[in-house]
């Protein structure tokens, strides 16, 4: 398991530089950060921090409130109280409680655009080819050449492992093509951070593996990243941190080979125990 971060790591040529894991400031951070739909308090005072060039993962059970504080990060759910901080730069609000807002919308579009969502269900356009996705939020959201995204494009595909179907439309595509074109889309904005929200789970075994190689050799880079996932031998693989959410809260978190190896509280013990339960023998399933 690599936790440490080196910055001398060289960039692969494709992507910008990976941001370098020395710098103070972090990527994301969230203090105290309060989440309600309408009387159930889903996040009740979480605290977060993405240090640059780190992997963060988070676990938790199924309604531990892990996709809502994912979503929270990048402004697509609002929050009643609590700090976002993207870079240093807090979140302003307007109104306050259940009203409150972002208040400053090219604030909003800047974080929004570096920290890249990579959703379980793929999203990707059904009408547009693979290529057309990968290529269409950096040209009309931050007008860059189409040119030069075009290359850039054809170049995350070819690093995912599907640098011929760039041609294909989503539908051709199977789940675990679909995911990684997804993860290039993401890519293809360059953002500071992405964010996956059990980008596995959709799949088979099989096409899951397709994924998580991808995201080995993105934690390999240093991406900054928060990974939501019911894997948890990914999360060790891949975390630097790991945090785990029980009922809205961070029960435990650490390093991942003290969360796996000697989880401390009683609710992390029985959620891995559960999760990690080894699976009954198949071998003899014909029998
Ligand atoms: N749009 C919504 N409206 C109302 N309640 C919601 C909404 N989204 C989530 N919730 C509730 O918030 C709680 C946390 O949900 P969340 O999706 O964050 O859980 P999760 O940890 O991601 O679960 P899972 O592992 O099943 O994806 C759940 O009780 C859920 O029912
Ligand atoms: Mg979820």
């Amino acid at each position: 398991m690599s936790l440490s971060v080196d910055p001398s790591t060289p960039a692969n040529g494709i992507t910008p530089a990976p941001q370098q894991a020395q710098s103070g400031v972090p990527v994301i951070q969230i203090r105290d950060l309060h989440k309600s739909y309408g009387e159930q308090e889903v996040l009740k005072g979480v605290d977060l921090v993405a240090p640059r060039g780190h992997v963060i993962g988070l676990i938790g059970s199924s309604g531990s409130g892990k996709s809502t504080l994912l979503r929270c990060c990048n402004l697509l759910e609002d929050s009643q109280s609590g700090e976002v901080i993207f870079e240093g730069e807090p979140v302003a609000w307007t109104r306050s409680g259940a009203g409150r807002q972002p208040a400053d919308r090219k604030q909003l579009r800047r974080l929004r655009t570096n920290l890249a969502m990579v959703f379980q269900q793929f999203n990707l356009w059904s009408h547009m080819t693979i290529l057309q996705n990968v290529m269409e939020a950096p040209v009309t959201v931050l007008g860059h050449p189409p040119a030069e995204v075009e290359t850039r494009a054809r170049a995350l595909l070819a690093k995912v492992g599907i640098g011929d179907k760039a041609d294909a439309w989503p539908a051709q595509l199977s789940g675990g093509q679909q995911q990684r074109a997804a993860i290039a889309r993401a890519l293809c904005m360059q953002p500071k951070a992405l964010l996956l929200d059990e980008p596995t789970s959709a799949l088979d075994p099989e096409l899951q593996q397709e994924v998580v190689r991808v995201i080995k050799d993105l934690a390999a880079e240093h991406r900054t990243m928060l990974l939501v996932t019911h894997d948890m031998r990914l999360a060790a693989d891949v975390c630097d941190h790991v945090v785990f959410l029980h009922q809205g809260r961070i029960a435990e978190e650490g390093p991942p080979a003290r969360i796996f190896g000697a989880p401390q509280t009683e609710r992390l013990q029985q959620f891995l125990s559960a999760t990690m339960a080894p699976r009954p023998d198949m071998s003899n399933a014909s029998e």
